[in-house]
């Protein structure tokens, strides 16, 4: 069975391999809490048997429905934040031309809104939309979230406007809790084509679902290929044997144990800059509990090797990397041969870019081992849908046994509640009345 590989040599120097192996029992133990459902958080593991799970027809009903968007759209707005916005975001950019938005389009253009309240940010979008065929997917599970509800309010309005509301109701798709939260309620009077985040796939875990699969699918990709390489991750991970999601966990806890408390999630290809972003909040959501956890952090190399670089090189010695290389390049570029040589590039003339970035990869990866930082390095042999499907899926799964491993519930986020509330009295949301009060008091 094909699958990526993690590899651990370079961590030795920190934690022995004994010392990883110590943590199989945990390992064990944490995975079994997963598939027996007798662990905190155990109304959240939707997430867990999903790939496999996932019926052609619900990827039929997604594709025809994201076939529908494509043909009545230049541009469609994909509204949402957090679990409901970063996984379609990682997946689209690995998978696009960099230069996507400037170029001719066979399809629509996938947009984003929702995961600020920037006001220019909103201006900006509503402008350029003013004279575009556009549509909207709005994604929010408890369907009560500010920032999505503000930017779906501001554009169901304006589409509203530009072609009626009974055409706007053709193009726009909600994604949303079964039953609960003022999007269903929306939705339904509205009669939007809806579809359902199940009570049990918690935000961050929601990218195999519609969530993540219709603005892929919309943006022209294979949400197939996705969905399988998920599920071959999946099988591979049940094994005791080369279990890479068993490695990858049981290295970062025996790191975090040995005073490495923040992993940094580096790749070399600018594709990978929002599967950093995703990543960051799996973990962070995840584990960032009980004033515990490993705090994730990302870079992009080798462009952040001229800004973080010196840090990661020199400064405290309580970070660990863990680098996501990828195999294959899609296209060839290979470096000309220059007569007068005047760059003096000519000892690299013939080798393709990519070669100098695998240099630049593990000559860092050297360098940084050599100055205290250990790595960890998972091969991503090309940036495929079947490959990020892997990809994701070994990343959620290392998640739910890190938290357990860690003594935390890794499926829910009480944190996330305290900027909201303040934010709610500081607006004078109805229902905030005392912590409106008690705010302005602290304010003086
Ligand atoms: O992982 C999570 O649950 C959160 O990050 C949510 O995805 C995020 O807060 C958005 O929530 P909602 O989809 O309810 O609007």
């Amino acid at each position: 069975m094909k699958s990526i590989q993690v590899e651990v040599k370079n961590v030795l120097a920190t934690v022995s391999e004994a010392e990883i192996k110590a943590l199989d029992a945990e390992v064990a133990a944490a995975t079994s809490k997963l598939y027996d459902g007798n662990g905190e958080g155990n109304d959240f593991l939707g997430w867990l048997r999903l790939p496999s799970e996932t019926s052609d027809s619900l990827i039929e009903e997604i594709s025809s429905t994201a076939a529908q968007l494509r043909s009545l759209c230049d541009y469609v707005v994909c509204i949402g934040i957090g679990g409901s916005y970063l996984g379609a975001k990682a997946v689209i950019e690995a998978l696009s031309d960099s230069f996507a938005t400037l170029k001719q389009h066979n399809g629509p253009q996938v947009l984003f809104a929702g995961q600020n309240i920037g006001e220019d940010y909103l201006y900006e979008l509503q402008s350029l939309l003013s004279d575009k065929k556009f549509g909207i997917i709005v994604i929010s599970k408890s369907g009560t979230t500010t920032e999505p509800a503000i930017a779906f309010r501001l554009l169901k309005e304006q589409l509203e406007k530009q072609v009626g509301k009974a055409e706007a109701s053709k193009r726009i798709v909600a994604i949303t809790d079964a039953n609960r939260g003022a999007l269903r309620k929306l939705a339904t009077e509205e009669g939007y084509k809806t579809f359902v985040i199940a009570d049990n796939v918690g935000g961050r875990f929601s990218v195999l679902t519609p969530v993540g699969l219709l603005p892929i699918a919309v943006a022209g990709f294979d949400i197939k290929a996705l969905i399988d390489g998920a599920r071959t991750m999946e099988a591979a991970s049940l094994n005791g044997e080369n279990n890479c999601v068993a490695a990858y966990a049981a290295t970062r806890n025996a790191l975090y144990r040995a005073g490495k408390k923040i992993e940094i999630l580096v790749n070399y290809n600018p594709k990978l800059h929002f599967l950093g972003e995703w990543w960051k909040q799996l973990y962070g959501e995840s584990e960032g509990k009980d004033h515990k956890g490993i705090f994730p952090a990302a870079v992009d190399n080798s462009t952040d090797l001229h800004s973080m670089g010196q840090w990661i090189q020199d400064g405290e010695r309580t970070i660990f990397e863990t680098v996501i290389s990828v195999g294959e390049q899609q296209h060839k570029v290979v470096i000309p041969t220059d007569a007068d040589n005047l760059d003096g590039l000519n000892y690299i003339a013939g080798k393709r870019v990519d070669e100098v970035n695998k240099m630049a990869e593990l000559g860092t990866v050297i360098a940084h081992v050599d100055g205290g930082v250990p790595n960890m390095r998972i091969t991503l042999p090309a940036l495929t849908e079947f490959w990020l499907g892997q990809i994701i899926y070994f990343f959620e799964k290392a998640c739910g046994v890190s938290g357990y491993i860690l003594g935390v519930n890794p499926f829910n986020q009480p944190g996330v509640e305290d900027y909201k509330r303040n934010m709610f009295a500081l607006l004078n949301k109805p229902g905030y009345e005392a912590e409106s009060k008690a705010i302005q008091a602290k304010l003086g």
